[in-house]
């Protein structure tokens, strides 16, 4: 037997087991087969850092496996759309492995909606690597925002669903300052949305509680939200 065959066939069972609602903000989520016969196995031991970083297959198999997986979400070429991070940003060290392995395991699941699959069990530790190694080739240094709030959007996390002008998961902080513009609660209102997370306003995809953020750090993201994101 060849274990290293390694196709991976999505049962359509499995997709329907998630106990979590899967946000259909992007589309169905199909996972599709990827075939690492011609690369090392690496076995069931789960590794820390790329085995395959600059490896020419790899990248070869990481290339279309992205492009299958990934690509509807995180954009053709890992240019992202929009609507999930770019990951042409993800440093490359060992820390950003783990990161990426784990993400890509335990997919992205907040307050119980799925924004992103988990692939564990349906990607193989190989594909996943491939991938990263075909992003390695992709990488961009991030510009760290100049704009101090915009900086302290990124410290709390919003701006992977957010962005200043530009619709993401969630609606781009600008059309929210056009949005409440005439309410004079706006900032009282959207706190406790922030804070509590929830849905309806722009679309059924949710917001997860952002309790974990510290208050005072909320509260002068929402007044900058609101005065236009300047
Ligand atoms: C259904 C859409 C979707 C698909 C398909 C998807 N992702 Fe994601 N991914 C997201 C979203 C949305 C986030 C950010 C969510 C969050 O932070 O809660 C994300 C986050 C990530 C992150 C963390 C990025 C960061 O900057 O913190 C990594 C790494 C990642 N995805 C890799 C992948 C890879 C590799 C694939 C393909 C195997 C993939 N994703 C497929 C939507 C998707
Ligand atoms: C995992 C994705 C995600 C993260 C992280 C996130 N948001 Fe959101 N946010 C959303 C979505 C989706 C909506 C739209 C919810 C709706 O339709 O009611 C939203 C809506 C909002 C709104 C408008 C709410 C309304 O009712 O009009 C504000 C303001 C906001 N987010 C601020 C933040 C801030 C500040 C942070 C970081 C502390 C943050 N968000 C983190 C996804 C996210």
């Amino acid at each position: 037997m060849h274990a290293a065959i390694r196709l991976l066939v999505l049962p359509a069972l499995l997709m329907g087991s998630f106990a979590a609602p899967i946000v259909h903000a992007h589309g169905d989520v199909t996972p599709q087969a990827v075939d690492v016969s011609t690369l090392k196995p690496l076995g069931e031991q789960k590794y820390d850092e790329n085995p395959y970083r600059g490896d020419k297959e790899a990248i070869r198999i990481g290339t279309s496996a992205y492009n299958q997986n990934c690509a509807r979400c995180h954009g053709l070429e890992a240019i992202s759309g929009g609507i999930a991070p770019d990951l042409r940003k993800l440093d490359i060290d060992k820390e950003t492995d783990i990161y990426f392995l784990q993400s890509v395991l335990r997919g992205k699941v907040r307050n119980g909606a799925v924004y992103m699959p988990p692939f564990q069990g349906i990607m193989s530790q190989e594909a996943i690597w491939a991938i990263r190694s075909y992003l390695d080739t992709r990488h961009e240094e991030e510009e760290a925002p100049v704009n101090p709030m915009e900086a302290l959007a990124k410290k709390a996390t919003c701006l992977s669903c957010h962005a200043v002008d530009t619709r993401g998961v969630g609606p781009a902080y600008r059309e929210v300052a056009k949005k409440y513009a005439k309410d004079k609660n706006a900032e009282a209102k959207l706190l406790a949305k922030v804070k509590k997370g929830g849905a309806g306003s722009w679309g059924k995809v949710p917001m997860p509680p952002m309790a974990a953020v510290p208050e005072e750090d909320l509260k002068s993201l929402i007044k900058w939200i609101v005065a236009g994101a300047q």
